[in-house]
């Protein structure tokens, strides 16, 4: 994402050096043109019907870039279906997921005559039916199914197996078209499914689309008339060299050979697939020094900025921003907290740096800023988004002190 030109770091035509002069760091920066390119590659390959998973990445100038390249939003919170909406997304280009909804944000989504809310449990669509027949509308549904496929990705990730919390196990069928014989209003269009995320297995792929294929027929020859089948996100980028390629072609092959021609109207919900690759972390060394031997660099970006290598042990390359022309060093490099698992990444080799350099870290686009947090009463990251020679802050955080002042302090004390 960024280019040198005269040893000076670009992202697309704006100079670093501008951007570093009026936003503290830590802060993200995200390219319009990249999210552009890689939307478009993914619609050219699989169709128009992408949600952007708002999970990943909910800045509302994301959202609205994203509506602008006429994608809808996949959305698992009220709060996400807000900020949606807020952003311009029209109600009928969003679908609303999530293992918990509560009957308020049910009704709010009802309300609202979103696209498709896609129920996890039996009891949810009773749910539904008693606040449409309240409402006296007619609401479409869908039901995420569990197609009980490891997807082979890291535990805290995978989705798709049928002791996961997720969906509805597909041995269910019968069951759900029984009840739904009996909710008036509700009309079940749609079937989904989401077996995990970063998922670079295209066999996992091919036998989720067996299953899904499989279970749209037989509520068919039990007389519902399934429309959509929405085949979920979880496609895997490469954040680091050690990490395999994942071919989006590779996916699009398999998915032709099982849907063929077949009258299901096939869509996705990727979100890191969408926008991890167009963003990067910068941050500032704010102390060096060696512990046991380790050559430590501390930045001022922590587990609280970015958590997926603490959380995860994702590993995210990190690069010096300034290019020196001095010899290489061994390096780990930690955030500021409090926990010993703040490191970004261990024992890589950079020119050597020193206090005040700064580093950038790569791919973070995606479940960077959304998982940030005021851990160790340290403020949230800022967003950037570069477009061309032009960019825009477009998430400030509130000053450390504001968020002192919102604890509340009870009389008695
Ligand atoms: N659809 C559903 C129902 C999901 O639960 C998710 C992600 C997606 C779509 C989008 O998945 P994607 O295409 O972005 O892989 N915080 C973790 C990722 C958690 C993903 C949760 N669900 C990380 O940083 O790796």
């Amino acid at each position: 994402m960024i280019k040198f030109k005269n040893e000076i770091p670009f992202v697309e035509d704006t100079s670093l050096n501008n951007i570093i002069g009026v936003c503290e760091t830590p802060f993200y920066i995200y390219s319009q043109e990249i999210i552009t390119k890689k939307v478009e590659m993914t619609k050219k390959i699989l169709g128009d019907n992408i949600f952007f998973s708002v999970k990943s990445n909910s800045n509302q100038a994301i959202l609205k870039l994203m509506n602008l390249l006429n994608i809808g939003a996949d959305v698992v919170s009220i709060g996400e279906l807000k900020r949606s909406l807020s952003a311009g997304f029209s109600p009928n280009k969003i679908i609303f997921e999530g293992v918990g909804k509560s009957k308020e944000d049910l009704m709010y989504a009802i309300q609202k005559n979103i696209r498709l809310i896609n129920t996890e449990s039996l009891e949810e669509i009773k749910l539904i039916q008693n606040l449409a027949l309240e409402k006296n509308k007619n609401v479409n549904i869908g039901v995420r199914l569990n197609p009980n496929i490891d997807g082979g990705t890291i535990s805290k990730i995978s989705t798709g197996k049928k002791t996961d919390k997720f969906g509805i196990e597909i041995t269910e069928i019968e069951n759900i078209v029984n009840l739904i014989s009996n909710c008036n209003n509700l009309n079940l269009i749609g079937i989904s499914c989401h077996i995990g995320s970063q998922i670079s297995n295209i066999e996992a792929y091919k036998n989720t689309f067996i299953e899904m294929k499989k279970a749209a027929d037989k509520f068919t020859s039990l007389g519902i008339n399934i429309k959509h089948v929405d085949l979920g996100g979880g496609f895997h980028i490469q954040y680091n060299k050690a990490d395999p390629k994942f071919k989006i072609e590779d996916l699009k092959r398999e998915l032709d050979s099982c849907f063929g021609s077949s009258i299901y109207e096939l869509s996705f919900e990727p979100g890191r697939y969408l926008i991890a690759e167009a963003g990067i972390l910068v941050t500032r060394i704010i102390n060096t020094k060696q512990n046991g031997g380790v050559n430590y660099l501390i930045v001022d970006a922590g587990m609280n900025t970015l958590i997926r290598p603490a959380m995860y042990n994702a590993h995210h390359e990190i690069e010096p921003l300034i290019k020196k022309n001095v010899n290489s060093e061994t390096y780990t490099v930690a955030g500021p907290i409090c926990e010993s698992s703040d490191i970004f990444v261990k024992n890589i080799s950079l020119p050597k740096q020193i206090m005040g350099d700064i580093l950038f870290i790569k791919n973070t686009g995606a479940y960077g800023k959304v998982m940030s947090s005021t851990y160790n009463t340290r403020s949230l990251p800022s967003e950037v988004l570069v477009n061309k020679d032009n960019f825009a802050m477009i998430y400030i955080p509130n000053k450390i002190e504001k968020d002192i002042e919102e604890d509340i302090i009870p009389s008695w004390l």
